[in-house]
C-alpha cells in the first residue's frame, strides 16, 4: 500500500473524526509538508477533506469514488483482494483473471473494472456492463477441492452477496436457483463461475460477480428493461461501489474460509436457503430443448436442486434454467 493509500485508510478508519497531521506524520514516518501534499492530492481526486488548524484532517465525504485506493483503504481481509487489479475498461474481468491465473496469480487476486466490452453472463449470454453503472469484478480462488465441489462455492458467493446487500434493501432480496440475485423478482446481480481443473482437483475458480448499482430502468437494453433492476432503484441508502466491493469481499471471505477450514457448508447453506425464492415453488425446468414442470423441494449441499415431478418422481438438477410458475411466467 502506498503512502497516500495509508493516509486514506487512516482517515477512513476515523471517518467523522479528526486525525492530526502530527499523528499521520509520526505513524508513517513522513514530514508534515508531505502529509499536506498527500491531502491536496486526495482532494483533487474528489475526497472531501476538512482541515482545521490544531485539529488536523477529517474525511467528510468520499461519495462514490471508485478506484483501487478507495477499495484498498477500506478492505480488511486476510486473502481476498490482497492483490487488486483495477481497470477503466477490459473485455471481461473473468477473462482477464483467467489469463492471470494461467500465469500463476495467487488465490485471492481480484480484478475490478469500471466497464466491460465483452461482459459474459451464464449460458453464453452477454452481461450489460456500462461504465459508471455497475460493479464488475472477479475473484480467484484455488481451494483444495474436487471439481464437483465448485457449485458449493457459487452458493457461498450468492449467499455472501445477499448478506452484503441486505442492509441496503432489507427484506427485498431473493436468490433464484442457482445464483440469480433478485429484488422483487427482477435481477440485480449475477454470478458466473468458471473453473480450470484436473480430473480430481480444482486448479482455479474464477468467480465473476456483476452487480447493477446505478442503472436507471430505461438504461437496461432489450428484455432487461422488464427483468433487471439496480440498487439505486430500490434504496434510499448512500451507495458507494468501492464500499460494496469491500463488503462483498469481506462476506465472501468469511463464508469461504469457514467452508475451506472447517469443511462445513452449513453456514452458507442456511443463508442461501433463507434467501431462496425457489424452494417450495412450482417451477418449469428448461434443459436444452426440453421443458418440464416440477416442484422445487430443496437445494442439496453440492448445489443440485432437488425436485419432484408431477408423477411423484424425485430427481436432482445440476444445471439448467428454471422459471418459477405464476411468478415469472
Ligand atoms: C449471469 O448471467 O447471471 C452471470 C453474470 C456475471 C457477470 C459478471 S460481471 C464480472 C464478471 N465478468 C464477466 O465477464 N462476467 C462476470
Amino acid at each position: 500500500m502506498n503512502t497516500k493509500d495509508k493516509i486514506l485508510r487512516m482517515l477512513t478508519n476515523k471517518k467523522g473524526k479528526f486525525v492530526s497531521g502530527e499523528q499521520i506524520s509520526e505513524e508513517l514516518g513522513i514530514s508534515r509538508t508531505a502529509v499536506w501534499k498527500h491531502m491536496l492530492k486526495l482532494k483533487e481526486e474528489g475526497y472531501e477533506i476538512q482541515s482545521i488548524n490544531k485539529l488536523g484532517y477529517q474525511l467528510v465525504n468520499s461519495g462514490d469514488i471508485y478506484d483501487c485506493s478507495a477499495i484498498v483503504s477500506k478492505l480488511n481481509t486476510k486473502i481476498l483482494g490482497k492483490r487488486i487489479f483495477f481497470f477503466d475498461t477490459i473485455d471481461s474481468t473473468n477473462d482477464e483473471l483467467k489469463r492471470m491465473a494461467a500465469d500463476g496469480a495467487c488465490e485471492g487476486t481480484v480484478v475490478v473494472s469500471k466497464s466491460q466490452t465483452k461482459g459474459k453472463g451464464r449460458r453464453g449470454r452477454l452481461w450489460q456492463s456500462d461504465e459508471d453503472a455497475g460493479i464488475y469484478m472477479s475473484v480467484l480462488l484455488r481451494p483444495e477441492l474436487a471439481p464437483e465441489d465448485v457449485q458449493s462455492i457459487t452458493l457461498a458467493a450468492s449467499s455472501a452477496v445477499c448478506k452484503a446487500l441486505q442492509k441496503y434493501v432489507p427484506n427485498k432480496l431473493g436468490i433464484k436457483w442457482p445464483n440469480d440475485i433478485l429484488i422483487d423478482n427482477r435481477k440485480v446481480c449475477g454470478i458466473l463461475t468458471e473453473m480450470t481443473a484436473e480430473p480430481d482437483k480444482i486448479q482455479a475458480i474464477i468467480l465473476g460477480i456483476g452487480l447493477n448499482v446505478w442503472n436507471k430502468q430505461d438504461q437496461f437494453k432489450g428484455e432487461l428493461k422488464e427483468t433487471a433492476t439496480s440498487l439505486v432503484l430500490n434504496t434510499d441508502k448512500e451507495l458507494s461501489r468501492s464500499t460494496l466491493v469491500v463488503e462483498i469481499l469481506q462476506e465472501l471471505e468469511e463464508l469461504y474460509l469457514n467452508f475451506i477450514e472447517k469443511g462445513s457448508n452449513a453456514k452458507f447453506m442456511d443463508i442461501w436457503r433463507s434467501f431462496s425464492t425457489t424452494i417450495g415453488r412450482d417451477i418449469i425446468v428448461f434443459q436444452g430443448d426440453n421443458k418440464w414442470q416440477a416442484k422445487a423441494l430443496d437445494v442439496l449441499d453440492d448445489g443440485r436442486l432437488l425436485v419432484e415431478t408431477p408423477d411423484g418422481h424425485r430427481k436432482t438438477i445440476l444445471s439448467g434454467e428454471i422459471s418459477i410458475r405464476n411468478y415469472d411466467s
